[in-house]
């Protein structure tokens, strides 16, 4: 039997929202307190919670009653609440991205290892159970060596309702750091090497809305295996038809509400940060919401082996092998996300090392930062090399 962790939330929002469903009553864990900045609805939260509510972050940090922190805060929050509460011996469960630069990440990591605490980064699409099931295909080598990866998705990110920072590029805004650290995660989950190589592209687009909107990126994996990854926020294709109609978090979507997402944002009376916030616990909307259909997933995914190609979609695993195609199946998820909590809890326990943990975490941050760095020298760049550049 494992003894459920206490676990103190961080940063009550969208992120949160989604998180929550894998949270409540998951024996696993126990939600012992809650802080944001917005105090009342912390104090909310934690009423209907059962948990208390910090009046700051280090008050949390100090009480023996949390074990663990799970941060859903701003990305450029992320190093310096992480390494606070490694200080403090807390395990830490920390939103995608990891951070905004190689340099935090390993700090990060440094200060958890210090520590002797877990530090798990996600959750992030790499945790979907359609991309363990083909990483666990392709790791079986029953249809050879895994070759190639093609990855695309097109959405509407950059219209739905922003914080400023999120579309700063320079705090870590648009869809690279955000976007990417999925994609890349899928892509690494899937073919299991490590990335020689990234050249990136990006593209900023929207002249009212600057930020980048979209990124294309060939990663090259050790053994000659490569992947193009192409995301695209700019709200005109869905690529959410090329796997059934399902959107990134399972529910069955309606194609014809095409252009929703913009004439929404248009249309909106309220400033967009407080738009923003109504995503949040802040809604007083606290209905988890009815079940998805399928598994999260992000966007279409290909995998090319010698022997056939895996087609990942929301319930399972599509394959084209020589001679016969056929569809592997997945039991529907019960709640989403819960993969990520068991992978920290397990972890947090000592049971089982987390696949996702800080040098994971690192360096899918590091192909992030190659993709920006790539696109301004108009060359590839080696991820390694700028975390040895920190590492020293
Ligand atoms: N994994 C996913 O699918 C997913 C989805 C959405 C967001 N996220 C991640 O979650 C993180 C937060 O993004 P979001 O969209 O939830 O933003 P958000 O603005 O909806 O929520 C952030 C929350 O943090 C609070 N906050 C701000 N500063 C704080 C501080 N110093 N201390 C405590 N609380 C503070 C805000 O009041 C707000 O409630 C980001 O890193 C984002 O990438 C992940």
């Amino acid at each position: 039997m494992v003894e459920p962790v206490k676990l103190g939330i961080v940063g009550l929002g969208r992120g949160l929202m989604l998180t929550l469903p894998a949270l409540v009553d998951n024996p696993w864990v126990t939600i012992s307190g809650a802080y944001d900045l917005q105090v009342d609805v912390a104090k909310l939260f934690a009423f209907e919670h059962s948990a208390r509510a910090f009046e700051t972050y280090e008050d949390l940090l100090a009480d023996p009653g949390i074990e663990a922190v799970y941060l859903a805060t701003p990305h450029q929050l992320h190093a310096e609440q992480t390494i606070a509460a490694a200080r403090a011996g807390k395990h830490v469960l920390v939103e995608k991205p990891m951070a905004i630069s190689v340099e935090e990440c390993v700090a990060m990591v440094e200060a958890c290892a210090a520590a002797n605490v877990t530090l798990v980064v996600g959750p992030s699409h790499g945790f979907d159970a359609p991309v363990q099931l083909a990483a666990d295909i392709v790791a079986s080598g029953r249809f050879g060596s895994v070759r190639m990866v093609t990855a695309l998705n097109f959405t509407d990110f950059m219209y739905r309702p922003r914080r400023p920072e999120e579309l700063d590029v320079s705090k870590g805004g648009g869809v690279v750091y955000s976007q990417a650290a999925h994609q890349i995660d899928v892509v690494r989950r899937i073919i299991g090497k490590p990335v020689v190589s990234v050249h990136g592209i990006t593209g900023n687009w929207d002249a009212s809305r600057r930020s980048d909107g979209a990124y294309t990126a060939l990663l090259t994996f050790s053994d000659g295996v490569a992947a193009s990854l192409t995301y695209s926020g700019y709200a005109h294709y869905d690529s959410d038809e090329l796997v059934g109609w399902i959107s990134e978090l399972g529910h069955k979507k309606d194609p014809a509400r095409y252009g929703d997402t913009r004439s929404k944002l248009a249309a909106q009376a309220q400033d967009e940060a407080s738009a923003k916030q109504q995503r949040g616990y802040a809604s007083r909307n606290h209905d988890i919401g009815e079940m998805p259909s399928h598994h999260e997933h992000f966007g279409f995914i290909l995998v090319s082996c010698d022997k056939a190609d895996l087609k990942v979609l929301p319930g399972g695993v599509h394959i084209y092998g020589d001679k016969a195609n056929f569809f592997a199946p997945l039991i529907p998820p019960v709640r989403p996300r819960v993969e990520v909590i068991d992978e920290f809890v397990s972890a947090a326990r000592g049971h089982r090392p987390p696949h996702h943990d800080g040098e994971w975490g690192l360096e899918t941050l590091a192909c992030c930062s190659a993709i920006l760095l790539s696109n301004q020298r108009g060359a590839p760049v080696n991820p390694r090399t700028l975390i040895d550049q920190i590492k020293g």
